[in-house]
């Protein structure tokens, strides 16, 4: 049982409100090309939005398709990963694209299957498959991961708290538009459910949430002692 009241409150906000990233696909346009969703996914782990935008236009205009990087020298690839770091990232990359192109040049649609793809872990796999395939899947980021525990106030430490933070995502994740669910929430926790001063004012689901009924949201999620 899911519900479907939040999705609809975030994607009536989302509609309205969806940054302009250069990886999506202007709101009520064509589906996402998923080597543009699966670039930008792994150019976004552990980097922000305004670091990867000029790179993921750098990428995409040498190299417009996943066979067009396939092909690539390996110098060149690192070349213009150069400042993104995280260089693993860069070279599983490399790897991932030539084990599509090798499959055809087309990425598999379902999570499962994409996560047997070089570099792919479960969020971004997940990501993948709702953003370019529209399939339902729980993506949970460390901003979702944010929005989450203060909407369910879920009071226990990261990272023993995954678990329920993942359950608690399930159960607001809608059937239909999934892709659209995951980037509210990320945009979400980027713009308004932010680390140390959320905008709770401006926020959409300020009704729902229970961190904010009881008071201090910007506690949560709590993170165990080092
Ligand atoms: N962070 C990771 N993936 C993202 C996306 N698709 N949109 C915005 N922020 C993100």
């Amino acid at each position: 049982s899911q519900d479907t009241q939040i999705a609809g409150k975030l994607l009536d906000w989302y509609d309205a409100n969806a940054r302009r990233l250069p990886w999506r696909s202007p709101p009520g346009e064509t589906a996402p090309d998923p080597y543009r969703v699966w670039l930008s996914e792994v150019m976004l782990q552990q980097t922000t939005t305004a670091a990867v935008a000029p790179y993921f236009t750098k990428f995409t205009t040498r190299w417009p398709t996943v066979t067009d990087l396939a092909a690539a020298d390996d110098a060149d690839v690192m070349a213009a990963w150069a400042g993104l770091g995280y260089y693993a990232r860069a070279r599983n990359l490399l790897a991932c694209a030539r084990a599509v192109a090798a499959m055809g040049g087309s990425f598999p649609d379902t999570e499962d299957a994409l996560r047997t793809l070089p570099g792919l872990g479960a969020y971004t796999a997940a990501a993948v498959a709702a953003i370019a395939f529209e399939r339902r899947a729980v993506v949970v980021d460390a901003n979702v991961e944010r929005v989450v525990a203060r909407l369910f106030a879920i009071k226990q430490p990261l990272p023993a708290a995954r678990p329920a933070i993942r359950t608690a995502a399930d159960s607001i994740t809608p059937d239909s538009r999934a892709g659209d669910f995951a980037q509210a929430m990320m945009d979400l926790g980027a713009t308004i459910c932010t680390a140390r001063s959320p905008r709770c004012m401006l926020c959409p689901l300020r009704a729902d949430c229970r961190a904010y009924a009881q008071g201090a949201p910007e506690r949560l999620p709590v993170k165990a002692a080092k």
